[in-house]
């Protein structure tokens, strides 16, 4: 049993990254949209985690999730894609939301453009995860789960 109550983690994917399996395999190695996801649900069973999953291209119904999602998780993982590096309206969504929030990007953003160096959505996030693949949502479900009190 699990012994953590609050443990409804939504995991929110961004623009592009449903075409996964289909992107640059030097920045996010072979690995599909749908078998990341699984990958995910297996990390966060083994952590005692209950993983929801959410991916849109629209920034507006991205944004609506965030508005509704205070009622449904204790936490959210977000990869939000390119939208990471400039949309401060998605920053003042997760603002709302108000939930502990790790940022991954399956990339090394510090590697690559200048553009992608830059985070509007740290600020509001308790750790940001990037280059380690799908590995590193494992990491910040470990993140989440200790700041949930697991
Ligand atoms: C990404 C990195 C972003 O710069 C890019 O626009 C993506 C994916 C990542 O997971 O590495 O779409 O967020």
């Amino acid at each position: 049993m699990n012994a953590l109550s609050h443990n409804r983690i939504q995991i929110m994917h961004g623009v592009n990254l449903d075409q996964l399996g289909r992107r640059n395999p030097a920045h996010y190695g072979g690995i599909t949209f749908s078998q990341l996801e699984q990958t995910i649900d297996g990390f966060a069973g083994e952590l005692g985690l209950d993983a929801r999953f959410f991916q849109t291209n629209s920034e507006a119904e991205f944004i609506e999730h965030l508005h509704r999602l205070e009622e449904v998780a204790d936490g959210v993982i977000i990869n939000a894609g390119a939208w990471s590096h400039y949309s401060h309206a998605l920053g003042d969504a997760l603002e709302i939301a108000g939930l502990p929030a790790v940022e991954v990007h399956l990339s090394d953003v510090m590697a690559r453009e200048p553009w992608r160096h830059v985070s509007v959505l740290a600020e509001h996030c308790i750790a940001t995860v990037s280059g380690k693949g799908a590995d590193g949502y494992r990491k910040a479900l470990e993140a989440l789960k200790a700041q949930l009190g697991g």
